[in-house]
């Protein structure tokens, strides 16, 4: 017993950040940015979107397509000129399907198989004789050359389809919705979720200027005052996900190791929705082996990668009652556990919430990055926009973001606000399109 607590105290020790570590993580972050908006080596790639603000005039029906995992949504959005907009119809579908034998995700799938699936889904969306601009939201980093002009840097969040990465997939898609023979379709704009997130929470909120999503993957954007290539504000893609000045624990460089791309995205593997069960199930598979946990069996399910997923975290972070009746039946049910004691279940509920927590502080260490660099001696209201199942659904993360901040700023943390910007992805990928039609 006295063990368990000591190594749970000794994680809490690696994981959790002070103040000073969460401003110099802060400080880093915003010489990096620096970096890679002078073109200096730097983990942050600083991609061009060319495209500011909308100006809330934008009018029409648009046809949105949201690309950023393995589901993948299509919306059709009328927006007003008024600064208004409404989703008129949608649809998602997944790129792979067990049961009926395809994964476009795989390495074994082609880009162009990709692509002729994802422009078969459109046309039971579309009305006869109407044009529809399209606005693609691709979330993977990707160089622009211009606003609907994108070529893959290379694949993240695990997808592996063949023949993506280093090609123009804005002529992917036109060349599969030729194909389809989807003429009225004509794509505008390609745009990254951050982006999408920042345009649509400008429609009703003025002071947005910094975008993010937080869920299975997670990157930043915001408004640059001078970007590098017109000299305006423009909004710039860090890809912050691949930021990589942090101290790693042991687990980290585990998790990094096994996965797809060692050596990237370095940030994201330990705040990412797509990385937090196993990271949380690396940690307790060490417990285990050390006889920490579990003590009488091997849990296959610790011991198996990617089996752990941050809906369990949710779970196990969710049960508030005394015995932790709720994680005692996920024990039971998922984990083919049967009995558990009750400090073994507190256990894995602490592990998860020093996760989270470490998850919490980065994300605020980079927000507090750009915020140095937008405005150093924070005089202006910034809203920070943010979309995804971990800000949106895992307890505690956007109270404990808020907290984090006003421990930062103090005084002034009341100029800044997040937000939760829904559909944020998909609808601003329609108001990409408007701004280009505009
Ligand atoms: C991608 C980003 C994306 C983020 C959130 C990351 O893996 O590299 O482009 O914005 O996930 O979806």
């Amino acid at each position: 017993m006295h063990e368990l607590v000591n190594k749970v105290r000794m994680l809490r020790a690696g994981f959790v950040f002070s103040e000073p570590q969460i401003l110099e993580i802060a400080n880093s972050f915003q010489q990096a940015m620096t970096d890679g908006l002078t073109g200096k080596g730097s983990s942050l790639k600083m991609l061009p979107s060319f495209l500011t603000k909308p100006t809330g005039r934008e009018k029409g029906i648009y046809l949105a397509i949201d690309f950023g995992g393995t589901n993948v949504r299509i919306l059709t959005v009328g927006i007003k000129g008024n600064g208004e907009y409404r989703i008129l119809k949608r649809r998602s579908f997944p790129l792979q399907d067990r049961g009926k034998g395809y994964d476009f995700t795989s390495r074994e799938a082609t880009g162009t198989d990709l692509f002729q699936f994802i422009a078969g889904q459109i046309e039971s969306l579309l009305e006869p004789g109407q044009i529809y601009p399209l606005g693609f939201t691709f979330s993977f980093p990707s160089q622009q050359t211009g606003v609907n002009q994108a070529i893959l840097i290379k694949w993240t969040k695990e997808i592996q389809t063949s023949g993506v990465e280093g090609h123009n997939v804005s002529e992917m898609l036109q060349k599969a919705l030729v194909c389809k023979n989807l003429i009225q379709v004509i794509p505008r704009a390609i745009i990254n979720d951050t982006v999408g997130t920042l345009l649509t929470s400008s429609y009703i909120d003025r002071y947005a200027d910094i975008g993010s999503i937080c869920g299975t993957g997670h990157n930043t954007c915001y408004i640059e005052p001078s970007s590098p290539i017109t000299g305006k504000p423009m909004i710039i893609n860090m890809e912050s996900g691949n930021f990589n000045e942090l101290p790693a624990t042991k687990y980290d460089l585990q998790l990094d190791r096994q996965s797809q791309i060692p050596g990237e995205q370095r940030l994201e593997k330990m705040v990412g929705g797509q990385y937090i069960g196993e990271l949380t199930r690396i940690i307790i598979q060490d417990f285990i082996n050390k006889k920490l946990l579990f003590v009488s069996g091997r849990p296959e399910i610790f011991f198996t990668p990617y089996k752990i997923k941050s809906e369990d975290i949710t779970r196990l972070l969710t049960d508030e009652s005394p015995d932790l009746t709720d994680v005692s039946q996920w024990l039971k049910t998922i984990c083919r556990i049967p009995h558990s004691l009750l400090e073994e279940r507190i256990t894995l509920r602490t592990i998860a919430s020093i996760v989270i927590i470490r998850s919490i502080q980065l994300v605020t260490a980079t927000f507090t990055g750009v915020l140095k660099h937008i405005d150093p001696s924070l005089e202006k209201r910034h809203t920070i926009a943010i979309d995804g199942s971990l800000y949106e659904l895992m307890p505690g993360y956007a109270s404990k973001l808020n907290i984090t901040f006003k421990n930062i700023f103090k005084g002034k943390s009341d100029l800044i606000e997040t937000k939760l910007t829904k559909d944020g992805s998909g609808v601003g990928a329609a108001i990409a399109a408007a701004i280009v039609e505009d």
